[in-house]
């Protein structure tokens, strides 16, 4: 795999056996093709994610509904440095989660655990649907550089054209397993 991630600290899990490339000159996934699930695998609207192996400070994608989801475990620094921002700073004040409808963006709202180890978000910019990427941009988050939209540690955006935070979609943390839907 070629290094144009750099020295993120990503892993990619892709459940499928095609390459996609999502949205408009963004990110084209490198393909994993470690499965070859079926299509009715495909279609599924739930999948359980093993995250037994994933380290404070690392991430995992992998791909639900057609789309890139990040699943992220984050360090105590990322968690105090979300937690420490002000509501005033966001400017999305929506939770934008599945699991907390109608939340304000306090970091806590963001999160699957209450410890707020756990981030889970839709890869998908919503500015105009590119792969931000990871442990980049001006806020140690995630960056689009699509047009240049930065989210922070628990995926909110902070700066640049995107208007909405990263989504949580539904998701349930349950021991070393996340399942999506
Ligand atoms: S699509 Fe991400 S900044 Fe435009």
């Amino acid at each position: 795999m070629s290094d144009e991630h750099g020295t993120r600290r990503d892993f990619l899990y892709v459940a499928t056996g095609a390459a996609t490339a999502v949205g408009a000159g963004a990110t084209v996934w490198p393909l994993v093709d470690q499965m070859n699930p079926s299509a009715d695998v495909l279609a599924l609207a739930s999948i359980e994610v093993d995250i037994s192996g994933l380290e404070p400070g690392s991430q995992l994608t992998v791909k639900w509904l057609g789309k890139p989801v990040f699943i992220r475990r984050r360090t105590a620094e990322e968690i105090a440095e979300a937690q420490g921002v002000a509501m005033s700073d966001l400017p999305d004040p929506s939770a934008r989660n599945a699991n907390a409808n109608g939340a304000d963006a306090e970091d806590a709202n963001r999160t699957l655990d209450p410890e707020g180890e756990w981030l889970v978000m839709m890869g998908v910019c919503t500015h105009l649907g590119c792969v931000p990427l990871g442990d980049a941009g001006d806020f140690g988050g995630w960056f689009c550089p699509c047009h240049g939209s930065h989210y922070d540690t628990a995926g909110r955006i902070r700066k640049g054209p995107a208007p909405e935070n990263l989504p949580v979609p539904p998701a349930v943390l349950s021991g070393d397993t996340i399942k999506l839907g």
